[in-house]
């Protein structure tokens, strides 16, 4: 659950000294219209565009286009109803300079400044907060642009990875990129959230293909790879872009993908050898050839009114059916896969086919510029990484502990291949040993709140039981996977010690890093939420070199602050 706990206006600004009193700029106490007026005027000073326009890119609640813009990107229905929270301000830039503007004008009024993208946050953190707050919506800001001849592509931020995948796929047939499964995933919280995908094994997360970024700092300044640096650039290429700033896109390197290549989708029932064939994946699914990646779905289903455990096992071989039926023939005889259930396509194609498209071979690839917005059900997820295979008797008390909840699934996703070859501290994702990753995973379609705590609950005590089974010191997590339940920063004065608690499990030891690169782009902490990099407490900032360049800014309330930065670490 999200804290309640009021946030005062200084909380984590490190050496800022304010020359008006601090009323002046608590502006969460004046009224809605005049946070709209100030804040609209202030864009307009910045951008150098009339208000009359640039008021068409700031939502008031007033808007009669605010509900419609405030959903169509809320990919949670468990954050769509009329007790969630709400913005009193969204922004949809067009351009860069509306990015910084925005940022500036945010920066003097205390509200907390979410970032959207895509808005696929399991847990909503790009659109709700429990404290006043703006939205940033980024989906405006959407081109692809492929160049074929040094096979890289600059994807922005609102881009979605269907429109990533189909801008590749008009210009080249061989060429793909290694991202997330879903069309409707945003680019600028997958990407910098580290993202993976059915290449991972062949070719790693999607932050491996990193080459250049463009992201607004804390300052509105606008930089690329150049610019920001190497500790930053490493920040954002899987520390999760919403704590060092707003990225605005990356530019990346594309891969190459056989012209044919073959998916799959077998199902085990319990009573017809899903234990065994669980169990064995574990030895096979990490170590195989790196050119397929067999994701694992199991679930408590019903079957002749008796209750039992679905396995499913759905596959991307980079190759040809014949070679894969034969390679898993020796590896996997417990799947009993044959050829009649593979299907051979293009690698367009199964992204379409992962995408649940049976007739993928026949679908327009238009589809994937389809935006689906406002379309979601309400759902939960979290995470776990194994490291050591989980023993028969516990896939059997596993399964047996799934049927007796009733309806939470799991997602083993194998790691192997690439993914071992890169060291753990290359990107902050530090996973990278690990055999596989486990997403729990439940959707639902009732909207009873009594409904709604059982599924929570039931992911708990899911995550509960597997503990003896799964990482340890820290326990490890995905940050693309949100979850909230372990552990929130009120951002107060034990922000530290509440961001370590979430911060070593997503990122183990790159924490540390993360959190002095932190200290030293956004000493002030206007990058936050519940689950962002805190900084450093004062007491312990000794090892931050600070330049202590003077910044000043004006805020929309005409206050003027002046705060001491500190530019670099290291
Ligand atoms: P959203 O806009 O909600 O942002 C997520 C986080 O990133 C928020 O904290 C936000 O503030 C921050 N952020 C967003 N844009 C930013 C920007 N421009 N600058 C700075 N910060 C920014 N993951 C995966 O690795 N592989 C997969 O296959 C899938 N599949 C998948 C399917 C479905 C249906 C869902 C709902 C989710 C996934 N995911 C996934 C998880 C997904 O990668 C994760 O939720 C991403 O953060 C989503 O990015 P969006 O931009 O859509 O989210």
């Amino acid at each position: 659950m999200l804290t309640t706990r009021p946030t005062s206006l200084c909380v984590g600004f490190f050496l800022l000294f304010l020359s008006l009193p601090l009323s002046t700029l608590s502006q969460p106490s004046m009224s809605s219209d005049s946070v709209y007026d100030s804040f609209l005027k202030c864009l307009s000073e910045k951008t150098k565009t009339p208000q009359s326009q640039i008021a068409k890119i700031v939502f008031s609640q007033a808007n009669p286009s605010y509900t419609s813009v405030l959903r169509a990107y809320i990919r949670n229905a468990r954050f769509n109803t009329s007790s969630t929270p709400k913005p009193t301000i969204i922004v949809t830039p067009l351009s860069e300079s509306h990015v910084s503007a925005a940022v500036l004008c945010s920066k003097p009024l205390d509200f907390v400044f979410k970032i959207r993208s895509g808005g696929h946050d399991y847990d909503g953190l790009s659109y709700i907060s429990d404290k006043p707050f703006f939205i940033l919506d980024l989906s405006n800001l959407r081109d692809v642009s492929v160049d074929l001849a040094d096979q890289t592509a600059w994807i922005s931020a609102g881009a979605t990875l269907g429109e990533v995948y189909y801008r590749i796929w008009e210009k080249s047939k061989t060429l793909g990129f290694p991202a997330g499964v879903c069309p409707t995933v945003g680019v600028g919280g997958h990407l910098s959230g580290a993202g993976y995908g059915n290449m991972l094994r062949k070719f790693g997360l999607t932050a491996d293909h990193f080459i250049d970024a463009k992201m607004v700092d804390v300052n509105g300044a606008v930089l690329d790879r150049k610019a920001m640096g190497e500790d930053l650039f490493w920040a954002i290429s899987g520390g999760g872009g919403g704590s060092f700033g707003v990225v605005l896109g990356y530019k990346v390197k594309l891969v190459p993908v056989p012209a044919t290549v073959t998916v799959f989708r077998v199902e085990q029932l319990m009573a017809a050898g899903a234990v065994d064939m669980v169990h064995k994946w574990q030895f096979v699914g990490p170590k195989t050839d790196k050119n397929l990646f067999m994701r694992m779905l199991i679930q408590p289903v019903t079957r002749n009114k008796v209750k039992t455990i679905r396995a499913t096992v759905v596959a991307l071989y980079l190759g040809k059916a014949d070679d894969v039926v034969s390679l898993l023939a020796k590896e996997l005889p417990e799947l009993a896969l044959k050829k009649e259930n593979c299907t051979e396509m293009t690698w367009f194609q199964s992204a379409l086919w992962w995408d649940n498209r049976v007739n993928a071979t026949q679908t327009d690839p238009k589809v994937f510029l389809d935006r689906n917005l406002d379309s979601s059900s309400p759902g939960k997820r979290k995470s776990d990484y194994v490291a050591t295979e989980i023993p028969r008797s516990g896939i059997v008390s596993l399964f047996n502990k799934m049927i007796e909840l009733g309806k939470i699934g799991l997602v083993f996703n194998p790691y192997g291949g690439r993914m071992a070859d890169i060291a753990e501290d290359a990107t902050p994702f530090p996973h990278r040993n690990m055999l596989f990753k486990i997403q729990y995973s439940v959707n639902w379609k009732e909207s009873s709140p009594e409904l709604e705590k059982g599924y929570l609950n039931q992911a708990k005590v899911l995550h509960s039981f597997m503990t003896g089974f799964v990482s340890k010191n820290p326990r490890g997590a995905y940050l693309n996977y949100r979850d909230v339940d372990i552990g929130v920063n009120d951002h107060g004065e034990n922000s530290y010690k509440e961001g370590e608690v979430y911060g070593r499990m997503y990122f183990g030891k790159n924490f540390d890093r993360l959190v002095k690169i932190k200290t030293a782009v956004d000493p002030g902490n206007f990058f936050r939420n519940e689950q962002s990099i805190p900084t450093l407490p004062i007491a312990k900032r000794t090892g931050v070199t600070e330049r202590g360049t003077a910044k000043r800014w004006s805020g929309a309330g005409g206050a003027t602050i002046v705060a001491s930065v500190l530019l670099h670490v290291f």
